[in-house]
């Protein structure tokens, strides 16, 4: 039975068959959505729900990737890290291969292709049709929706639209996610629309207008008012050079204490002396992190326990994961380029799932 419908599947997609299709066009649907209440949905709805898994590749849509109608551009976002740009895809879903970039090229006119994201542990699969050769009198059908949004009456719009599609594409006349009604035009409703109108715009292009919507100019609204506050998931601080004993600093945070290779014996601060390199391990959850480094670089000489380090024989260097921050670098030079005794460096590393 199986192999059956593969030859079947096979030799329609060696020739394809001719197209004889009537265009649909010029038929006005007679659904008209409700026009109250006009309720956005909320974050949590299932619409919006981002696909389980690390880094999974969401908001995904195509476009047409060519004049002559063979080739799409598909794009997607991942939530967490950049993800490779690669899409899979074949005429059927069994033959479903590798290709770099996102640039999918088909051989044939009005064929259905499958393609797949495949993204850590996720993977998503969707298909197209591939448009009519170009010619006079080839019929192609546009379905037309504006004004959509993002409330319960645009899901009921939408999913009226998709049990009774006729077009190819859709011609979208402009005011896609009326981000810009919500509070600084809280632009995570983008993400919102792009995962409520993944169900159409991943089957099919939208050739898109701008509406008075999409006229986002608001010079009083500040990149800080718009963005998302970083909240860290885990906050660890290390005293370096305190064999035990946490102590808390004057922002009430707790500092612990690490294992000391070596205390300043006379220093009223607490200092570790690496010689060789070093390295601390903490368990952390994926994501971006902040790595702060503190510096009062001074001289250390304690001649009675054989320690002598001069500031400007010290030289540093730091690697975070696979980054490295600081290499051979200096903290003499930098107090004395900033005119103080203390500095602090701050840098932002992601760390993956795996
Ligand atoms: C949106 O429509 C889909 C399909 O009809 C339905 O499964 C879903 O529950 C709806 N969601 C909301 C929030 O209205
Ligand atoms: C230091 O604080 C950590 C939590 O930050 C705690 O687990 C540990 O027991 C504390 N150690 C001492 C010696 O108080
Ligand atoms: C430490 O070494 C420097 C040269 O590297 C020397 O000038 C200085 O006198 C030494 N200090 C002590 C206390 O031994
Ligand atoms: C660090 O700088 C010193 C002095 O410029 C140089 O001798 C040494 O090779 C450098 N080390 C590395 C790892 O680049």
């Amino acid at each position: 039975m199986d192999s059956l419908s593969l030859l079947v599947v096979s030799a329609f997609l060696l020739f394809p068959t001719a197209s004889f299709q009537l265009s649909n066009g010029g038929v006005t649907s007679s659904f008209i959505r409700k026009s109250e209440p006009s309720v956005d949905i909320p974050f949590d709805a299932d619409v919006f729900q981002p696909l389980p898994g690390y880094n999974a590749p969401q908001q995904v849509r195509i476009m047409q990737g060519d004049h002559e109608g063979k080739a799409v551009i598909v794009s997607w976002v991942t939530p967490s890290e950049p993800g490779p740009r690669v899409v899979f895809y074949g005429m059927a879903e069994e033959k479903i291969e590798e290709i770099q970039g996102s640039r999918v090229v088909g051989d044939h006119h009005d064929t259905e292709y499958f393609y797949q994201i495949r993204i850590g542990e996720s993977s998503r699969q969707f298909s197209f049709k591939t448009p009519p050769a170009v010619g006079p009198d080839v019929p192609y059908t546009f379905d037309i929706i504006g004004d959509l949004g993002q409330t319960y009456n645009s899901n009921e719009t939408l999913s009226h639209y998709l049990a009774n599609q006729r077009g190819q594409a859709v011609l979208f006349v402009g005011d896609l996610s009326y981000a810009d009604d919500h509070p600084n035009h809280d632009n995570r409703r983008w993400d919102t629309f792009g995962r409520i109108i993944e169900r159409s715009i991943a089957y099919q292009p939208w050739i898109t207008t701008a509406g008075n919507h999409e006229i986002d100019f608001a010079p009083e609204i500040t990149s800080a008012q718009n963005s998302i506050i970083y909240v860290p998931a885990e906050k660890i601080f290390l005293n370096c050079g305190v064999p035990s004993g946490n102590m808390s600093s004057p922002d009430s945070l707790t500092w612990e204490a690490t294992t000391a290779q070596a205390i300043l014996p006379e220093s009223k601060t607490t200092a570790r002396i690496f010689e060789t390199p070093y390295t601390y391990s903490f368990p952390v959850t994926p994501g971006r992190k902040f790595v702060r480094l503190h510096f009062y670089p001074t001289d250390y000489a304690f001649p009675n326990f054989n320690i002598n380090f001069t500031i400007s024989h010290s030289l540093l260097s730091v690697s975070v994961g696979s980054y490295i921050s600081l290499d051979n670098f200096s903290a003499l030079l930098n107090v004395q380029a900033i005119n103080k005794h203390y500095f602090i460096k701050e840098f932002s590393v992601h760390i993956s799932s795996k």
